[in-house]
């Protein structure tokens, strides 16, 4: 599959390397395509690795993995042609996390909002499904980082795009009963909110590598 990773952080450097790894042909976005982290990640990554603008990664793709900052993520798609989110899945792994106080962060949007509704209402072409955002980077892209069975949820309006995702995230390898369908993007809220916890528990466990389970 053509996939835009629109992000040149952490989350978009697993994920881009990951979906190369798996034989996806990935365009790596970013604000300028000559930049630093794009250029030196689609250069070792080989063939089916490229750096792109956010705007020519999205254009590629059929399907984009919005991997900002939350509180960017609306700036960031707006540089987008419309027509090249139309019909598109949009996976949503950010975090609408405000530093601007210091750490712990807060959060940014109002607790009855989420940045995956606000991305969702700016583009309402895009097929967006929330994903990912509980759990470390390195987790996401490979789930065997942490013992036993541990979850990742999926939320999201349209059915089929949140079945794509899913797919995807087997792929990575993560059991198909650890995923978890919240409903609705509604369901964002909760995922997003979720973040200042796991802040918490990263800082009494001193380490990235783990992730909650649901146990039934
Ligand atoms: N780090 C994790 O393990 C983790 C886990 C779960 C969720 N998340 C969430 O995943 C998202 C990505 O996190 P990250 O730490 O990988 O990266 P990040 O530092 O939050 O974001 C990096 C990207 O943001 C772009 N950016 C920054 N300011 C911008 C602006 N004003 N307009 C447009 N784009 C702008 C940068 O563009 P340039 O390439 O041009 O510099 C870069 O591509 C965040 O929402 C985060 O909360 C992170």
């Amino acid at each position: 599959m053509r996939i835009a990773v629109l992000g040149t952080g952490p989350v978009g450097h697993a994920l881009a390397t990951r979906l190369v790894h798996l034989g996806h042909d990935v365009w790596m976005g970013s604000r300028d395509a000559a930049g630093e982290k794009v250029v030196a990640w689609a250069a070792q990554q080989g063939d089916r690795a490229h750096a792109a603008t956010f705007a020519d990664a999205a254009h590629e793709a059929e399907l984009l993995v919005n991997a900002t900052g939350g509180s960017v993520s609306l700036e960031m798609l707006a540089s987008i042609d419309e027509a090249d989110l139309e019909g598109k899945v949009l996976v949503d792994v950010s975090n609408p996390l405000d530093f601007s106080q210091g750490f712990p962060p807060r959060l940014a949007p109002a607790i009855d909002d989420s940045s995956a509704e606000q991305i969702q209402r700016a583009h309402p072409g895009a097929r967006v499904v929330k994903a990912l955002n509980t759990m470390n980077c390195d987790v996401m892209a490979d789930p065997s980082l942490v013992r036993g069975p541990h979850t990742v949820f999926v939320a999201g309006d349209d059915i089929a795009a949140k079945a794509a995702v899913v797919d995807l995230l087997a792929s990575f390898g993560w059991p198909r009963p650890d995923i978890v369908d919240l409903g609705g993007l509604i369901a964002s809220r909760g995922l997003e909110a979720y973040v200042l916890f796991w802040v918490n528990v990263r800082m009494a466990l001193g380490t990235n590598h783990f992730n909650i389970a649901v146990v039934r």
